[in-house]
């Protein structure tokens, strides 16, 4: 989510069913790309390594774009080709339509609580 820029000092949760926060996410995607910087990552494979899951998933459309932004600085901190790191770029922004923009939360237009 481009918007959600947490305070310094503060703790910004994305996922409130599991309780993680923001920084937290962003490490494991920081330890992810030491890992293998061309691998693509997803949700799913953040909240896996970090011995979660998904329960209502309205978290994941900001996860996505959390590991847009963390994939973008990493790779342009590296020392890569620029052909290479658009290429990739293109299939980690591709989720967006996979997983929602922060605009839509990943339920279903019928969900209802009542
Ligand atoms: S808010 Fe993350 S799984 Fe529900």
């Amino acid at each position: 989510m481009r918007g959600a820029v947490s305070q310094p000092g503060t703790k910004m949760l994305i996922c409130h069913c599991n309780i993680i926060t923001e920084k937290e996410v962003e490490q494991t995607i920081i330890d992810l790309l030491d890992k293998d910087p061309w691998q693509l990552i997803v949700p799913a494979k953040v909240y896996h390594t970090m011995q979660k899951r998904g329960r209502c998933c309205g978290c994941f459309p900001n996860v996505v774009e959390t590991i847009i932004r963390v994939t973008e600085n990493y790779h342009a901190r590296s020392q890569t080709s620029g052909v290479d790191i658009v290429s990739h770029l293109d299939r980690v922004r591709s989720l967006r339509g996979q997983y929602g923009s922060k605009h839509h939360e990943g339920r279903c237009a019928d969900h209802r609580a009542a």
